[in-house]
């Protein structure tokens, strides 16, 4: 019998915790204690079982995407094609309509997934890729004159002025489908990575730049870099690249040997800098997108026997 339950333990959370490692095995999880502080009244996280067996898990929750909720079904590999990921979608996109937006979105890392959202009434909107660095002998690049390199961990208190000064920016400025926000709540949780490796460039007294590094405990071997962003005043002087390359110093450091980052396919300055400093692209993920209209649960689809919320 396929049982669908809410996740509420920090057992449930490390279930979900594990099939995101398996079904993603390139990218960082975050920790029980980073997606117990993640979540928020508009979170639904589900566990997925067959006959007790663990065989995948689901989430939906309101997107940082204004108006949207993002949605993401995870079936184990051993247990795709038999109708899971399809059992589970009309939980995700209930819950999507009770958050009174009127967008669904999605992400779909190969084309077997993108099928599946297909399926379920979605359509790609957008791209991103996937750029990885491998670490070598890596120079610390030379001091600037123009600004003054700090790092969060010596300076604090500093993370909420990059927030008021820079992200605000940078997601006003992200070639995303619509802007994004995010709260300051989650900006000193989920963004801010390893402080020592979270690199600001300040100039007058304010900071200009950020670059960074997010580090992996399950594989310390690897890093992704947290958000890259310049003031627009400062853009084109090439301070990105001079924090890029002391977070890829600071890797090699650390013993650090693979760093790898996300960006939309329409941020070619993003790539090209990225490529500029040996970046070679490996994956892309789709962005699907369904509007709400569309999202009501048909007639039969939803209320499985043996759910349990
Ligand atoms: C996407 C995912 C959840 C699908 O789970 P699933 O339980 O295998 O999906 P279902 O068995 O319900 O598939 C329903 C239909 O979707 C389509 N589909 C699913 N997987 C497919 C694949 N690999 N290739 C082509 N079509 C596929 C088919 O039309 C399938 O019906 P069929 O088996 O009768 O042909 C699973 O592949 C997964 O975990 N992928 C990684 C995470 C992810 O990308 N999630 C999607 C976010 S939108």
């Amino acid at each position: 019998m396929l049982t669908v339950r809410r996740a509420t333990s920090d057992d449930d959370l490390a279930m979900v915790r594990r099939v995101r490692m398996t079904v993603v095995p390139y990218e960082r999880a975050p920790s029980v204690a980073e997606m117990r502080a993640s979540l928020t009244r508009d979170s639904l996280v589900l566990l997925v079982e067959l006959d007790g067996q663990l065989a995948g898990s689901a989430v939906a929750d309101r997107s940082s995407i204004t108006g949207a909720a993002t949605v993401t079904p995870r079936v184990l590999p051993e247990f795709r094609r038999r109708g899971i990921g399809s059992r589970v979608m009309p939980h995700l996109l209930a819950h999507a309509v009770s958050l009174g937006v009127d967008q669904v979105l999605g992400h779909a890392d190969d084309l077997g997934s993108k099928a599946f959202a297909e399926r379920h009434g979605f359509a790609e909107v957008d791209r991103q890729v996937e750029q990885v660095r491998a670490i070598g002998q890596e120079p610390t690049p030379r001091p600037r004159a123009d600004v003054e390199v700090v790092t969060v961990a010596e300076r604090p208190e500093i993370w909420d002025v990059v927030y008021e000064r820079l992200a605000l920016q940078a997601f006003q400025d992200m070639a995303l489908i619509a802007p994004m926000h995010a709260p300051i709540d989650e900006w000193r949780v989920s963004w801010i990575g390893d402080p020592a490796a979270m690199f600001v460039a300040v100039a007058g007294g304010a900071p200009v730049g950020l670059a960074g590094l997010i580090a992996d405990d399950d594989n310390p071997h690897r890093a992704e870099n947290a958000l890259t962003v310049v003031d627009r005043d400062w853009r084109g002087r090439g301070v990105a690249a001079h924090l890029k390359r002391l977070s890829l110093a600071h890797a090699a450091k650390v013993g650090i040997t693979e760093v790898y980052t996300w960006t939309q396919k329409g941020n070619a300055d993003m790539r090209r800098l990225n490529e500029h400093l040996g970046y070679t692209t490996r994956l892309q993920s789709f962005t699907m997108r369904r509007a709400i209209e569309a999202a009501q649960p048909q007639r039969g689809e939803g209320g499985d026997q043996g759910d349990r919320g």
